[in-house]
């Protein structure tokens, strides 16, 4: 059987992607593929120095790339909307959103400028606002793709619809299981909306399997101890390196025969490692009503309400 690889990537000329978190891991690798097969990137980081860094480098590999610098920061609803608005001036249609960055595992509770938990606030809650606010682009796009990195930590997952936030009882792993179960509770709610909004715009969710990546060394590895700093080394020897880890990334982002709905990552020995395929998700990421209540919690936390009428008048 063959595998799909960056070598199936369809051409991607004419089209626009933003990719969160750019700079690092699973982020720069899609975002330098996506380049190569001639889209253009905003790579979309949380400082100008990171941002401009990324691009250089790539275009040093890649001299014909089309990437543009951004500065986002999704620990803050401002940075977020000063983003979106600065992007929705250009009036460009987007054609591919892929919400990757994230943090993992924090071992002390840390808050975004906002007060949210870190993890749900940055993971979840905005990539949430993004997605919401860059959506009139998005409808614009004659079938754009909206792309949101889970986990395979999503299956223990659980919302915690009373104390999002963590107040109560503070624990790293669990809220990072929670950002990434609302991940994938977001995607797949987005795509049932978009559906019912009649548009070809597609929502798809994906995991990259186990990656050698920053994640572990400013996650969990951050906090000191000899388990903590063996951690990442484990991981390098279990895991996949950050360009494989992008795979099912790029899979989602550009193959044709990709769904919206649809969750995919690694086809390898317990999905930590491989090449893309469709993978099933934990029954309660299927959950619509969980997901309507996280959605409608969202909304109010972020302020952020999506609208769909440019679609439905675009379908009339
Ligand atoms: N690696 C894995 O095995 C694995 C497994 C499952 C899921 N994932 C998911 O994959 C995604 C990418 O992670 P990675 O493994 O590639 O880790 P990574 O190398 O640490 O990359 C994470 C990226 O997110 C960015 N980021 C963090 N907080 C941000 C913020 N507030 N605003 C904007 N950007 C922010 C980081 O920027 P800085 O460089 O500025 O920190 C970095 O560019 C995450 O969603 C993660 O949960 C990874």
């Amino acid at each position: 059987m063959s595998h799909w690889t960056t070598a199936d990537i369809p051409r991607q000329d004419g089209k626009l992607a933003i990719v969160t978190g750019a700079n690092s891991g699973i982020g720069l690798h899609a975002a330098r593929e996506l380049a190569r097969a001639g889209c253009t990137v905003i790579l979309a980081c949380r400082s100008a120095e990171k941002s401009n860094s990324t691009r250089q480098r790539i275009v040093q590999e890649i001299p014909t790339a089309l990437v543009e610098d951004a500065v986002l920061d999704l620990a803050s609803l401002s940075s977020i909307r000063d983003f979106a608005t600065a992007f929705l001036a250009t009036r460009r249609p987007l054609d591919l959103l892929i919400n990757n960055a994230g943090v993992m595992a924090l071992p002390k509770r840390q808050l975004t400028a906002d007060g949210f938990e870190l993890q749900i606030g940055t993971n979840h809650l905005g990539h949430f606002a993004l997605t919401g606010l860059l959506l009139p682009a998005l409808l614009a796009a004659s079938s754009a793709r909206i792309v949101t990195v889970s986990s395979l930590a999503h299956r223990d997952g659980k919302i915690r619809l009373d104390d999002l936030q963590w107040e109560r009882d503070y624990k790293p792993w669990p809220a990072y299981r929670q950002s990434k179960l609302a991940n994938l509770l977001f995607g797949k709610e987005l795509e049932r909306r978009l559906l019912k909004a009649g548009v070809p715009t597609q929502s798809n969710i994906v995991h990259p399997g186990i990656a050698s990546t920053s994640l572990f060394r400013n996650g969990p590895g951050s906090g000191g101890g000899l388990k903590n700093a063996i951690f990442p080394i484990v991981i390098a020897l279990l895991g996949q390196s950050e360009e494989q880890g992008a795979l099912p990334t790029l899979y989602a982002a550009t193959a044709p025969e990709a769904q919206g709905g649809h969750y995919y990552g690694p086809d390898g020995f317990r999905e930590m490692k491989g090449y893309p395929v469709e993978v099933k998700n934990e029954a309660q990421a299927d959950d619509p009503a969980l997901a309507a209540k996280l959605w409608e919690l969202s909304e109010k936390l972020t302020g952020v309400h999506y609208d769909f009428s440019a679609a439905s008048s675009r379908n009339k």
